[in-house]
C-alpha cells in the first residue's frame, strides 16, 4: 500500500510527531508494546477482521497492539453453544489472544471465565459493561449494571478469582454510567482495582448517549486520577492517529482503545504504530489496495466459518459500506457488494471497479459506523432507588443476557 507522510495531510500533525511515546502497555504477565486496543465490537471483531487489523499493525515493524474478540456472552459460553465457542477462537500465531465475556450472573461469569482460561482457549479476558441497548439495560444489563456495586463487585471479583491461578489478566470496560445524574465509572474503576483486575477501560459515554454526541474525554482523565494502581485506558472517537495521540495527550491515559474509527479500515492499526513509535507515515490507500484488503477479508471470513461461503459472504457484507467510504465507487457495484453471495462473484465485482481511483482524502476519513441520537434509558422498575440488588431486581436480571448485542 502506498504510504505517504502525514504532515503532506495535516499540517498541524509536524506536532503531533513529537508527541510523547507512551511506555508499553502493561496488563498483568502481558506487555503491549504499541498501547493500542482493538476495541471488542460484537459481529466485527471476529478472527478474520482481527487477522486483518494485526497484519496491518505488525506491518511498520511495530508490535501490534491487543487485538480483542468480539464479546461472548457469559451463559452461551458455559452452555458450549457452537457460535460462542466460534468467538473464542484465534489465529494460530494470535498472541495475545484476548477475550471479551457478558454477562450478569456472577456464577455463571466465573464459570465462563473458568472455562476460557482452563482449558487454555486466551490468554486475557475482558468484561463488558457497557452495552446501552434497551432491551439489555432494561433488565438491568450491560451499562446498567454497575449501578447496582454489590452486583458488579460480585461479577468481578468471580471473574478475577477464576483467571488467577491460570495467571490471566482480567480487565474491565465499561461506560461514564447510566446518564448524566447517574454516573457510575469512578466507583467502577475503584472497585475493580481493589478487586485485582490488570487495567480498566471507559468508552467516555453514558448509557443514555449511546453512540451520540462526542466522547467526554475529560472523563478518562478523571479516570486516570482515581485508578492509580492499573493502567486506565481511553475509549471513544479516536478516528485517526492523530486523534489516539491527543487522547493520550489530554488524559494522561496509558493507552487507547479503537472500535468505529477501523471499521473498514485495518490499515489503521499500521498508522496508529508508527504514530505511537513516533514515526510520520500514514496508510492512504488507493481503491485497488482496499479491494485486494476486501477480497482477503472474504476469504478469511469463509475460512472464519469453516469453508461455509455464504455465511462468510453474509458476513463481509456489512463491511462493504465501510471499506468503500469516500472512494469512487457507484451506487450499483456499491448495492451489488453489498449483495455479494460467493468469493468468484466478490472477485468479479471488485475487478469491475475503477481501481486506479486514489485515496479520496477527508471523504473516507473522520466518523464511521454507529452514530445516532440520545436515549432516555430503559431501566427495570425502581432500579435507580438502591444501589444495592433485591431480590426481585436479580430475577428480572436473569433475562438481561439473552437478548444482548455489543456495548
Ligand atoms: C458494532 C459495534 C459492536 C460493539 N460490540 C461491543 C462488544 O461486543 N463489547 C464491548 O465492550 N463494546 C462493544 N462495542 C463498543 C466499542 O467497543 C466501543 O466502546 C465504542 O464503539 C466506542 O469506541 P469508538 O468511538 O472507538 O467506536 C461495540 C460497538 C460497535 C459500533
Amino acid at each position: 500500500m502506498e504510504r505517504v507522510s502525514a504532515p503532506t495531510l495535516d499540517t498541524t500533525n509536524t506536532a503531533r510527531v513529537a508527541a510523547p511515546v507512551l511506555p508499553p502497555l502493561q496488563i498483568g504477565p502481558i506487555r503491549v508494546d504499541t498501547p493500542v486496543v482493538l476495541a471488542p465490537m460484537a459481529g466485527v471483531t471476529n478472527k478474520a477482521f482481527r487477522t486483518l487489523c494485526r497484519e496491518a499493525g505488525a506491518s511498520v515493524g511495530e508490535d501490534p497492539g491487543l487485538y480483542v474478540a468480539e464479546m461472548v456472552t457469559s451463559r452461551a459460553l458455559v452452555e458450549r453453544n457452537t457460535e460462542a465457542l466460534r468467538i473464542v477462537t484465534f489465529g494460530a500465531d494470535e498472541s495475545p489472544r484476548s477475550a471479551q465475556v457478558y454477562g450478569v450472573d456472577p456464577a455463571t461469569v466465573r464459570e465462563a471465565v473458568r472455562i476460557i482460561v482452563a482449558e487454555d482457549r486466551a490468554d486475557h479476558v475482558d468484561l463488558n459493561f457497557g452495552c446501552p441497548v434497551p432491551k439489555v439495560t432494561r433488565r438491568g444489563g450491560g451499562a446498567a449494571l454497575p449501578w447496582k456495586r454489590d452486583l458488579f463487585a460480585a461479577i468481578v471479583r468471580g471473574a478475577v478469582e477464576a483467571a488467577r491461578p491460570y495467571g490471566v489478566p482480567v480487565t474491565v470496560k465499561m461506560r461514564k454510567g447510566i446518564d448524566d445524574d447517574h454516573l457510575t465509572y469512578l466507583e467502577a474503576g475503584r472497585i475493580a482495582e481493589g478487586l485485582g483486575v490488570a487495567a480498566v477501560a471507559l468508552h467516555a459515554r453514558t448509557a443514555a448517549q449511546h453512540y451520540s454526541g462526542t466522547a467526554d474525554w475529560s472523563a478518562i482523565a478523571r479516570l486516570k486520577e482515581t485508578v492509580t494502581r492499573v493502567p486506565v485506558l481511553g475509549n471513544g472517537d479516536i478516528w485517526s492517529a492523530e486523534d489516539a495521540l491527543r487522547m493520550v495527550e489530554e488524559t494522561g491515559c496509558d493507552g487507547v482503545v479503537v472500535g468505529r474509527g477501523c471499521q473498514g479500515r485495518p490499515w489503521l492499526f499500521a498508522d496508529l504504530a508508527a504514530a505511537f513509535a513516533g514515526r510520520p507515515e500514514r496508510v492512504r490507500p488507493g481503491l485497488r489496495d482496499v479491494a485486494e484488503t476486501v477480497f482477503r477479508h472474504g476469504e478469511l471470513m469463509i475460512d472464519y466459518f469453516d469453508g461455509d461461503e455464504g455465511k462468510g459472504m453474509r458476513d463481509l457484507r456489512k463491511h462493504m459500506a465501510w471499506y468503500l467510504k469516500g472512494y469512487a465507487v457507484g451506487g450499483d457495484s456499491r448495492r451489488a457488494l453489498a449483495m455479494v453471495s460467493t468469493l468468484d462473484e466478490l472477485r468479479t465485482l471488485l475487478d469491475a471497479l475503477d481501481l486506479d481511483a486514489p485515496y479520496p482524502g477527508e471523504a473516507a476519513e473522520g466518523q464511521r459506523g454507529r452514530a445516532g441520537s440520545p436515549k432516555t434509558p430503559h431501566l427495570p422498575y425502581g432500579w435507580l432507588d438502591s444501589r444495592e440488588l433485591d431480590a426481585e431486581h436479580s430475577e428480572r436480571l436473569r433475562e438481561a443476557e439473552l437478548s444482548v448485542s455489543g456495548g
